[in-house]
This record gives structure tokens, C-alpha cells and sequence, in this order.
């Protein structure tokens, strides 16, 4: 089949190179010249396990093609796919205007019956606005071509997104009409190998399916840092807590896992979305706003562990950081507890030094410059280079790396040997048994909790 894809960015991206992976005929069309000149060498604009790969094969085979005209993309297309981003509007809902533009570009380009599909999370009553802008350009063409609307929200997580989409649990197709369904079930067909994966809906429940997973997500996660919270104080360490919940099947190991706050593109956005969307409905989101409000909380944990330890006025401590995207397998910072942390050491007085295995170069433009100018965040291109000198080690993101360290050369080169754990990543008795003071997020454990 013919796919042309509008956006070039994560979502677009991965979709097109896994479209053509599977033998489709796949255009991916970006406004940003210097982003196509770069894919069509090999260049890519984000990081993603295996995507490389899949990009210069397929666009080497002739199936994976970049391009700036939406025009000679529209030749031959059978679907459109609107991948295009929906950033938030400053009262928490997404902003439509990219989405609608390209919807409005397409309506000017079509030439035979096709299937406009939104890939782009998008609030309920989206594919209604699509809708009607395509329907407006064909009608200053004073065309009568018939098109249908989908919305196919996609469930990628950052750093596994190749796989997610090549090996999907499902693929939530929402659509009004017979005709499209039997278009989408021929693309998606070889997705659904083993099984049927794909589930028809409506287009306004497969919108709001979008939302609603990762709204569940989220508060399966502030739910376990409230639980995490509790545990502290009542001397109960939460890491037993969740492997006895998650045996339950009902609950399930996954997202389960206590730490310092939830970060990345898509829950901070999509929660806080759906409430803006729930109190324009005239309905108080209750659950929604506490998943909010306890991860906003948990971002600042840490800094409040590390005041507790160490008193408000942190001049003249230096904390090393491990870990600064929001999450291992991923260079994105968007919304990156680490941001919060620092910050905040930085405000207290604090220096910081801080290595990520790829987040380094996206981080610089996280932070105020005169951070680095005055030396008071500094990145380090080891590790163990980051640790020298230093009062603590703080690990915020749990790269595999960051697994097995080698405590007893680190506790010679640290100023002092205390270990704040941001994702209880660490087994609390073998690092004390390496000299090292132990924080961990909700976790009580025999032996001391220093600080607790
Ligand atoms: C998420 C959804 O999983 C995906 O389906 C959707 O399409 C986009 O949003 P992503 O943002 O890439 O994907 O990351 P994910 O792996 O879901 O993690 C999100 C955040 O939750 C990270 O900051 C992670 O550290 C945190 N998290 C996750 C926890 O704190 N505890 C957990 O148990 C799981």
C-alpha cells in the first residue's frame, strides 16, 4: 500500500520506517527542509533503539522516501497519516493548529477517494474538526472526492518504540466508516499475524482510548509513590509492597514501580489534557487531578531527601547526578524529573555533576546558561568522572549501566559515601555493606536507614 506520513517527528517517524519494514510504500513529509536533506542521508533528529537501522534500509530499498511536498506525496496515496505534534495550550488542553493545517493542506492535494488518519494524540472531537477542514478545501476546489476520517492513536513507549509498533498488543482503529475499516485492516494486516490485533471502534472512543491509557498509567504510577510515601513512614519497605501487589494479576508487575515522579511527552501532557477536557464537560476530575498533584510531588523527593540529609543551605556540596532523560533508552528530557532536582540543588547553593549515557547534549538546553558558565552544573563524559569529589551520588534515571557500579572505587573517589536512589534501583544492604549511607524512595529495610 501507499502511506504518505505528515511529520517526521518521533511518532511519524517510527511509524514510517515500521510501514516500510512491513512492504508498504511509505513518504514522510516535514515542512523542516533541513530535517528531510538529513533523513534522506541517514541523519536522524531523535534517538530510538533500532530505528537507524530501519530508516537507512528501507529508504536504501526504495520503500521509505522524505520529501517536502505534500503535493507529489498525494500522488498515488491510499492512507495519510497526521503525525504531527499537539503541544500543550497554556491551560493544560492540546493545541490543534498543526494538526488542522495539515489536515486543510490535504484536503488541497487528494485526488482520489482516501483515508485521512490521526496518528497525533488528539482530544475527543479531533477527527469532527479534520473532518470538516479537508471537506472545506475540497469544497473551494469544487471537488466532490469522498474521503473518511480515522483515529489510530499510537501506544509507543520512548526507547522500545520499534517494537512497539512491529509487535503492537493492539491497534485501536476508530472509524464511522465500512470502507475505511477495510482499508485499515489490509495495512495492518501483517502486524496481525499471530493473532487479530486489531479492535474497531468509534472514532470519538478511540480517541478517548488514547487517553485513557495513559491517564490509567499515570495513576497506576502516582498511585504506587503514594503508597511508596505512606510506607516510609510507617516503617514498611515499599519494594516488598509492590512485588506482593503485583503477583495479583489482576494489578500486574507493570507500572508499578515507585521513583521520582513520571516524565516524558506523553503522561504530564495527556493527564492534564484530559482534565482540561473533563472540566469543560462540567466534570471534576478528581482521580486525574490528585495523579497530577502527587507527581509534581514526587519530581521534588528527592531534593527534599537531600535537604533533610544535608539542611536547606546546600553551599559548597556537590551532588553527582547518574541519569537526566526522563527515562532509560531515550535522549528526551520533556518533563525530566532531573530538571526539578537540579534546579533546585542549584537554588540551595549547591554544584552539580551530572553524566547521562545519551541525554547530554539535550540536557544543555534544559538548564539557565549561567548554570554551566558558573560552573555550578558541570557534565562529565564518565560516570566515574561525575563522582569525584562529591557529597552524594543521586541516581535520577535507571539506565542498565547505572546496574552494577563499582561501589568500592567510587566510595574512594567520593568526598562522602551517601547514596540517594531516585528508582530503588539498588539492593539497600549490599551498598551499605560497600560503606555507603542508603536513601531510597519508601523503602525500610533491616539495618539502619540513615537519615530516616
Ligand atoms: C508512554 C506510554 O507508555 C505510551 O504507550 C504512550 O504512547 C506514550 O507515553 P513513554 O512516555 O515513552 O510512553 O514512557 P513510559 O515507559 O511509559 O514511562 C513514562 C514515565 O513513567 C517515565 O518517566 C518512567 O520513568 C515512569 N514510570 C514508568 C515510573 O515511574 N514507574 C513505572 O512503574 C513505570
Amino acid at each position: 500500500m501507499n502511506i504518505t506520513i505528515v511529520g517526521t517527528g518521533y511518532v511519524g517517524l517510527v511509524s514510517g520506517a515500521c510501514f516500510s519494514e512491513m512492504g508498504s510504500t511509505v513518504t514522510c513529509v516535514d515542512v523542516d527542509e533541513q530535517k528531510i536533506e538529513n533523513l534522506k542521508k541517514g541523519i536522524l533528529p531523535i534517538y530510538e533503539p533500532g530505528l537507524e537501522n530501519l530508516v537507512i534500509e528501507n529508504h536504501k530499498e526504495g520503500l521509505l522516501r522524505f520529501t517536502t511536498s505534500l503535493e507529489s506525496a498525494a500522488q498515488e496515496c491510499d492512507v495519510f497519516f497526521i503525525a504531527v505534534g499537539t503541544p500543550p495550550d497554556e491551560d493544560g488542553s492540546a493545541d490543534l493548529q498543526y494538526v488542522l493545517q495539515v489536515a486543510r493542506n490535504i484536503g488541497r492535494v487528494i485526488n482520489s477517494y482516501t483515508v485521512i488518519v490521526d496518528k497525533s494524540t488528539v482530544p475527543v472531537g479531533t477527527a469532527d474538526k479534520v473532518k470538516k477542514v479537508v471537506q472545506e478545501s475540497l469544497d473551494k476546489r469544487g471537488s466532490d472526492l469522498e474521503f473518511d476520517v480515522v483515529s489510530n492513536p499510537e501506544f509507543l513507549k520512548e526507547g522500545a518504540a520499534v517494537n512497539d509498533f512491529l509487535s503492537p498488543d493492539r491497534i485501536i482503529v476508530g472509524c464511522d466508516s465500512p470502507r475505511a475499516i477495510k482499508l485499515m485492516k489490509r495495512l495492518y494486516a501483517p502486524f496481525s499475524r499471530n493473532r487479530d490485533k486489531l479492535i474497531t471502534m468509534k472514532v470519538r472512543d478511540a480517541e478517548m482510548t488514547k487517553y485513557a491509557v495513559n491517564s490509567m498509567l499515570a495513576t497506576k504510577i502516582s498511585f504506587m509513590n503514594e503508597m511508596a510515601t505512606i510506607c516510609e513512614r510507617l516503617g514498611v519497605d515499599v519494594e516488598n509492597v509492590r512485588k506482593g501487589i503485583g503477583s495479583d494479576q489482576r494489578i500486574g508487575y507493570s507500572f508499578i514501580y515507585p521513583g521520582c515522579g513520571y516524565g516524558g511527552s506523553c503522561f504530564p501532557k495527556d493527564v492534564n489534557a484530559l482534565i482540561r477536557t473533563s472540566r469543560d464537560m462540567g466534570v471534576e476530575p478528581h482521580v486525574l487531578a490528585s495523579v497530577a498533584r502527587r507527581n509534581s510531588l514526587q519530581k521534588e523527593v528527592l531534593g527534599n531527601k537531600i535537604k533533610e540529609r544535608f539542611g536547606n543551605d546546600l553551599c559548597g556540596k556537590i551532588f553527582c547526578i547518574w541519569g537526566l532523560s526522563f527515562k532509560p533508552g531515550t535522549d528526551d528530557m520533556r518533563e525530566a524529573p532531573a530538571i526539578v532536582l537540579i534546579n533546585e540543588l542549584v537554588a540551595a547553593g549547591a554544584t552539580v555533576h551530572a553524566y547521562d549515557p545519551v541525554a547530554m547534549t539535550q540536557a544543555v538546553g534544559e538548564f539557565s546558561p549561567s548554570f554551566f558558565q558558573e560552573n555550578r552544573l558541570r557534565l562529565f563524559k564518565t560516570p566515574y568522572d561525575a563522582l569525584v569529589d562529591t557529597d552524594a551520588l543521586v541516581l535520577v534515571t535507571e539506565w542498565k549501566t547505572f546496574r552494577q557500579p563499582a561501589f568500592q572505587a567510587m566510595a574512594k573517589v567520593m568526598r562522602q559515601q551517601i547514596l540517594f536512589d531516585g528508582r530503588n534501583l539498588y539492593d539497600p544492604g549490599e551498598v551499605q555493606e560497600h560503606g555507603f549511607e542508603y536513601h531510597g524512595i519508601g523503602r525500610n529495610f533491616g539495618g539502619n536507614l540513615s537519615g530516616a
